[in-house]
Protein backbone atom coordinates (compact mmCIF):
# COMPACT_ATOMS: atom_id res chain seq x y z
CA UNK A 1 0.00 0.00 0.00
CA UNK A 2 1.25 3.30 -0.48
CA UNK A 3 0.49 6.35 0.88
CA UNK A 4 0.06 9.57 0.08
CA UNK A 5 -2.01 12.95 1.48
CA UNK A 6 -2.78 16.85 0.91
CA UNK A 7 -0.73 19.09 3.37
CA UNK A 8 -2.56 22.54 4.12
CA UNK A 9 -3.83 24.61 6.72
CA UNK A 10 -6.73 24.32 7.46
CA UNK A 11 -7.08 21.33 5.38
CA UNK A 12 -10.57 19.53 6.97
CA UNK A 13 -12.40 21.09 3.66
CA UNK A 14 -10.02 19.55 1.00
CA UNK A 15 -11.55 17.25 -1.63
CA UNK A 16 -8.29 15.88 -2.73
CA UNK A 17 -8.57 12.69 -0.55
CA UNK A 18 -12.01 11.97 -1.95
CA UNK A 19 -10.92 12.86 -5.54
CA UNK A 20 -7.30 10.31 -4.97
CA UNK A 21 -9.71 7.73 -3.52
CA UNK A 22 -11.82 7.67 -6.35
CA UNK A 23 -8.73 7.71 -9.19
CA UNK A 24 -7.44 4.83 -6.82
CA UNK A 25 -10.68 2.52 -6.99
CA UNK A 26 -10.77 3.67 -11.09
CA UNK A 27 -7.05 2.16 -11.96
CA UNK A 28 -6.68 -0.65 -9.27
CA UNK A 29 -3.80 1.14 -7.37
CA UNK A 30 -3.39 -0.32 -3.73
CA UNK A 31 -3.35 3.61 -2.65
CA UNK A 32 -4.28 5.60 0.89
CA UNK A 33 -4.69 9.37 0.73
CA UNK A 34 -5.06 11.48 3.68
CA UNK A 35 -5.30 15.08 4.93
CA UNK A 36 -2.38 16.48 7.20
CA UNK A 37 -3.06 19.80 8.65
CA UNK A 38 0.65 21.44 9.31
CA UNK A 39 1.52 23.44 11.79
CA UNK A 40 3.03 27.30 10.12
CA UNK A 41 6.36 27.21 12.72
CA UNK A 42 7.12 23.59 11.78
CA UNK A 43 6.19 23.17 8.47
CA UNK A 44 9.50 21.93 6.87
CA UNK A 45 10.48 19.31 9.87
CA UNK A 46 7.02 17.70 9.82
CA UNK A 47 7.58 17.92 6.08
CA UNK A 48 10.43 15.89 6.21
CA UNK A 49 9.27 13.62 9.31
CA UNK A 50 6.40 12.16 7.05
CA UNK A 51 8.88 11.02 4.10
CA UNK A 52 10.86 9.32 6.38
CA UNK A 53 7.91 7.63 8.32
CA UNK A 54 7.24 6.49 4.80
CA UNK A 55 5.19 8.87 3.05
CA UNK A 56 5.34 8.31 -0.71
CA UNK A 57 4.31 11.72 -2.18
CA UNK A 58 1.70 14.91 -1.18
CA UNK A 59 0.13 17.52 -2.64
CA UNK A 60 -0.10 20.88 -0.89
CA UNK A 61 -2.42 23.88 -0.48
CA UNK A 62 -2.37 27.02 0.75
CA UNK A 63 -0.66 28.28 2.78
CA UNK A 64 2.81 25.90 2.03
CA UNK A 65 3.39 26.13 -2.07
CA UNK A 66 5.92 28.43 -1.49
CA UNK A 67 7.43 27.19 1.49
CA UNK A 68 7.03 23.95 0.04
CA UNK A 69 9.81 24.53 -2.52
CA UNK A 70 12.57 24.72 0.74
CA UNK A 71 11.90 21.04 1.26
CA UNK A 72 12.70 19.99 -2.18
CA UNK A 73 16.18 18.85 -3.66
CA UNK A 74 14.62 19.24 -7.45
CA UNK A 75 12.11 20.79 -8.79
CA UNK A 76 10.43 21.18 -12.24
CA UNK A 77 10.88 24.12 -14.54
CA UNK A 78 6.37 24.60 -14.17
CA UNK A 79 7.06 24.44 -10.36
CA UNK A 80 10.44 26.95 -10.32
CA UNK A 81 8.23 29.26 -13.05
CA UNK A 82 5.39 28.87 -10.52
CA UNK A 83 7.62 29.76 -7.53
CA UNK A 84 5.19 27.07 -5.72
CA UNK A 85 4.79 23.72 -5.61
CA UNK A 86 1.73 21.86 -5.36
CA UNK A 87 3.01 18.18 -5.57
CA UNK A 88 5.86 16.74 -3.98
CA UNK A 89 7.26 13.32 -5.31
CA UNK A 90 9.72 11.08 -3.38
CA UNK A 91 12.48 10.13 -5.81
CA UNK A 92 14.48 6.42 -5.39
CA UNK A 93 17.37 8.10 -3.01
CA UNK A 94 14.55 9.55 -0.53
CA UNK A 95 15.04 13.16 -1.50
CA UNK A 96 11.96 14.94 -2.35
CA UNK A 97 11.14 16.62 -6.19
CA UNK A 98 8.65 19.54 -6.32
CA UNK A 99 6.25 20.08 -9.21
CA UNK A 100 3.13 22.30 -9.77
CA UNK A 101 0.13 20.88 -11.75
CA UNK A 102 -2.61 23.69 -10.89
CA UNK A 103 -1.50 25.53 -14.35
CA UNK A 104 -1.71 22.43 -16.66
CA UNK A 105 -4.93 21.26 -14.70
CA UNK A 106 -6.83 24.60 -15.89
CA UNK A 107 -5.36 24.63 -19.33
CA UNK A 108 -6.71 21.19 -19.23
CA UNK A 109 -10.15 22.07 -17.50
CA UNK A 110 -10.74 24.75 -20.14
CA UNK A 111 -9.59 22.74 -23.33
CA UNK A 112 -10.39 19.11 -22.72
CA UNK A 113 -13.69 19.50 -20.51
CA UNK A 114 -14.90 22.38 -21.54
CA UNK A 115 -13.98 22.87 -25.32
CA UNK A 116 -12.37 25.97 -24.91
CA UNK A 117 -10.08 27.16 -28.35
CA UNK A 118 -7.39 29.25 -26.44
CA UNK A 119 -5.40 29.31 -29.62
CA UNK A 120 -5.87 32.87 -30.66
CA UNK A 121 -8.09 33.82 -27.78
CA UNK A 122 -7.34 36.94 -25.68
CA UNK A 123 -7.34 36.04 -22.10
CA UNK A 124 -7.64 38.52 -19.18
CA UNK A 125 -6.22 36.85 -15.63
CA UNK A 126 -7.60 39.30 -12.66
CA UNK A 127 -5.34 39.32 -9.77
CA UNK A 128 -1.32 38.67 -9.66
CA UNK A 129 -1.01 36.85 -6.65
CA UNK A 130 0.41 32.96 -6.06
CA UNK A 131 -2.54 31.79 -7.97
CA UNK A 132 -1.94 33.80 -11.24
CA UNK A 133 1.45 33.11 -11.48
CA UNK A 134 0.73 29.22 -11.71
CA UNK A 135 -0.98 29.17 -14.86
CA UNK A 136 0.33 32.35 -16.60
CA UNK A 137 2.81 29.69 -18.70
CA UNK A 138 0.64 26.74 -19.61
CA UNK A 139 -1.71 29.68 -20.87
CA UNK A 140 0.89 30.97 -23.54
CA UNK A 141 2.07 27.82 -23.65
CA UNK A 142 -1.56 27.56 -25.72
CA UNK A 143 -0.98 30.03 -28.52
CA UNK A 144 -3.51 33.06 -27.21
CA UNK A 145 -3.46 36.09 -29.11
CA UNK A 146 -2.66 38.22 -25.80
CA UNK A 147 -2.80 37.86 -22.24
CA UNK A 148 -3.51 40.24 -20.09
CA UNK A 149 -3.00 40.82 -16.40
CA UNK A 150 -4.87 43.36 -14.02
CA UNK A 151 -4.77 43.68 -10.45
CA UNK A 152 -5.59 45.98 -7.44
CA UNK A 153 -2.09 46.29 -6.95
CA UNK A 154 -0.98 47.20 -10.77
CA UNK A 155 2.67 46.97 -9.78
CA UNK A 156 2.35 43.26 -9.28
CA UNK A 157 1.00 42.94 -12.07
CA UNK A 158 3.50 44.50 -13.86
CA UNK A 159 5.92 42.20 -12.41
CA UNK A 160 4.72 39.46 -13.28
CA UNK A 161 3.86 40.22 -16.86
CA UNK A 162 7.73 41.44 -16.78
CA UNK A 163 8.41 37.46 -15.39
CA UNK A 164 7.04 35.87 -18.35
CA UNK A 165 7.58 38.24 -21.50
CA UNK A 166 9.75 36.18 -22.92
CA UNK A 167 7.23 33.09 -22.30
CA UNK A 168 4.88 34.67 -25.10
CA UNK A 169 2.51 38.04 -25.39
CA UNK A 170 1.65 39.10 -21.73
CA UNK A 171 1.13 42.42 -20.60
CA UNK A 172 -0.29 44.13 -17.63
CA UNK A 173 -3.21 46.48 -17.29
CA UNK A 174 -4.73 48.71 -14.68
CA UNK A 175 -8.72 47.45 -14.44
CA UNK A 176 -9.72 50.74 -15.06
CA UNK A 177 -7.50 50.90 -18.49
CA UNK A 178 -8.43 47.80 -19.95
CA UNK A 179 -10.14 48.45 -23.55
CA UNK A 180 -13.92 48.25 -24.24
CA UNK A 181 -13.56 45.34 -26.11
CA UNK A 182 -15.02 42.03 -24.82
CA UNK A 183 -11.90 39.39 -23.83
CA UNK A 184 -12.61 35.77 -24.97
CA UNK A 185 -11.63 33.97 -21.79
CA UNK A 186 -11.78 35.98 -18.78
CA UNK A 187 -10.31 34.59 -15.12
CA UNK A 188 -10.16 35.12 -12.23
CA UNK A 189 -7.29 34.05 -9.77
CA UNK A 190 -7.75 37.23 -6.87
CA UNK A 191 -8.89 35.37 -3.37
CA UNK A 192 -12.21 37.76 -3.92
CA UNK A 193 -14.77 34.05 -3.94
CA UNK A 194 -13.43 33.76 -0.60
CA UNK A 195 -14.99 36.65 0.75
CA UNK A 196 -18.07 36.73 -1.34
CA UNK A 197 -15.94 39.91 -3.19
CA UNK A 198 -15.36 40.42 -6.95
CA UNK A 199 -12.45 42.10 -8.43
CA UNK A 200 -13.43 45.34 -10.33
CA UNK A 201 -13.20 44.38 -14.29
CA UNK A 202 -15.27 46.66 -16.04
CA UNK A 203 -18.32 45.11 -17.54
CA UNK A 204 -17.27 46.49 -21.20
CA UNK A 205 -14.74 43.88 -21.03
CA UNK A 206 -17.24 40.79 -21.28
CA UNK A 207 -19.50 39.78 -24.40
CA UNK A 208 -22.06 37.41 -24.71
CA UNK A 209 -19.65 34.43 -25.93
CA UNK A 210 -17.21 35.35 -23.35
CA UNK A 211 -15.78 32.23 -21.35
CA UNK A 212 -15.75 32.99 -17.24
CA UNK A 213 -13.41 31.07 -15.62
CA UNK A 214 -12.99 30.76 -11.07
CA UNK A 215 -10.48 29.40 -9.81
CA UNK A 216 -12.24 28.77 -7.12
CA UNK A 217 -15.26 26.45 -6.75
CA UNK A 218 -18.56 26.42 -4.21
CA UNK A 219 -21.32 24.77 -3.51
CA UNK A 220 -23.65 27.90 -5.09
CA UNK A 221 -21.81 29.95 -8.31
CA UNK A 222 -18.99 32.58 -6.61
CA UNK A 223 -20.10 36.15 -6.61
CA UNK A 224 -17.70 36.52 -9.25
CA UNK A 225 -19.73 33.68 -11.79
CA UNK A 226 -23.07 35.85 -10.47
CA UNK A 227 -21.50 38.99 -11.69
CA UNK A 228 -20.45 37.59 -14.97
CA UNK A 229 -24.50 36.03 -15.46
CA UNK A 230 -25.57 39.30 -14.85
CA UNK A 231 -23.65 40.94 -17.02
CA UNK A 232 -24.79 38.16 -19.97
CA UNK A 233 -22.19 36.31 -19.88
CA UNK A 234 -23.49 32.48 -21.02
CA UNK A 235 -20.16 30.09 -20.44
CA UNK A 236 -19.39 30.42 -16.31
CA UNK A 237 -17.20 27.75 -15.19
CA UNK A 238 -16.18 27.09 -11.66
CA UNK A 239 -12.76 25.85 -10.55
CA UNK A 240 -13.88 22.13 -9.74
CA UNK A 241 -12.47 20.78 -13.45
CA UNK A 242 -9.19 22.57 -12.37
CA UNK A 243 -9.24 20.89 -9.13
CA UNK A 244 -9.75 17.04 -10.58
CA UNK A 245 -7.44 17.71 -13.29
CA UNK A 246 -4.64 18.63 -11.25
CA UNK A 247 -5.16 15.78 -8.94
CA UNK A 248 -5.03 13.70 -11.93
CA UNK A 249 -1.99 14.69 -13.13
CA UNK A 250 -0.28 14.33 -9.52
CA UNK A 251 -1.25 10.68 -9.73
CA UNK A 252 0.01 10.28 -13.03
CA UNK A 253 3.60 11.84 -11.63
CA UNK A 254 3.57 9.57 -8.63
CA UNK A 255 1.91 5.97 -10.17
CA UNK A 256 2.34 6.66 -14.00
CA UNK A 257 -1.29 6.19 -14.87
CA UNK A 258 -3.82 8.81 -16.29
CA UNK A 259 -6.65 8.53 -14.72
CA UNK A 260 -10.72 9.45 -16.60
CA UNK A 261 -11.05 12.31 -14.58
CA UNK A 262 -15.00 13.27 -16.39
CA UNK A 263 -16.59 10.73 -13.53
CA UNK A 264 -14.80 12.25 -11.17
CA UNK A 265 -16.00 15.81 -12.02
CA UNK A 266 -19.30 14.40 -12.70
CA UNK A 267 -18.93 12.45 -8.97
CA UNK A 268 -17.92 15.86 -6.90
CA UNK A 269 -20.53 18.07 -9.10
CA UNK A 270 -23.03 16.25 -6.61
CA UNK A 271 -21.79 16.68 -3.41
P1 LIG B 1 -3.30 33.29 -4.02
O1 LIG B 1 -2.20 32.37 -3.61
O2 LIG B 1 -4.69 32.75 -3.84
O3 LIG B 1 -3.08 33.87 -5.38
P2 LIG B 1 -2.35 35.75 -2.96
O4 LIG B 1 -1.00 35.45 -3.48
O5 LIG B 1 -2.51 36.34 -1.58
O6 LIG B 1 -3.26 34.48 -2.94
O7 LIG B 1 -3.08 36.71 -4.02
C1 LIG B 1 -4.39 37.17 -3.84
C2 LIG B 1 -4.79 37.95 -5.09
O8 LIG B 1 -6.16 38.39 -4.97
C3 LIG B 1 -3.98 39.22 -5.32
O9 LIG B 1 -3.88 39.47 -6.70
C4 LIG B 1 -4.87 40.28 -4.66
O10 LIG B 1 -4.64 41.59 -5.10
P3 LIG B 1 -3.44 42.48 -4.42
O11 LIG B 1 -2.17 41.98 -5.02
O12 LIG B 1 -3.76 43.85 -4.79
O13 LIG B 1 -3.52 42.20 -2.94
C5 LIG B 1 -6.21 39.79 -5.10
N1 LIG B 1 -7.30 40.33 -4.26
C6 LIG B 1 -7.62 39.96 -2.99
N2 LIG B 1 -8.71 40.62 -2.56
C7 LIG B 1 -9.11 41.44 -3.57
C8 LIG B 1 -10.18 42.38 -3.76
N3 LIG B 1 -11.07 42.61 -2.78
N4 LIG B 1 -10.27 43.01 -4.94
C9 LIG B 1 -9.38 42.77 -5.93
N5 LIG B 1 -8.34 41.89 -5.83
C10 LIG B 1 -8.20 41.24 -4.67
Amino acid sequence: MKTYCVIGNPVAHSQSPRIHTLFAEQTGRAVTYTREALDLKTFETDIAELFSDGLHGCNVTVPFKERALNVCAHLSERAQEAQAANTLIREADGRLRGDNTDGVGLARDLTHNHGVTLSGARILIAGAGGAARGIVRPLLDASPEAVVISNRTPSKADDLATAFAAAGPVSSLAYDALPAQPFDVLINATSTSLSGAVPPIPDHCLGADSVLYDLMYAKTPTAYLRWGQDAGASRLIDGIGMLVEQAAESFYLWEGVRPDTAPVIEALSQI
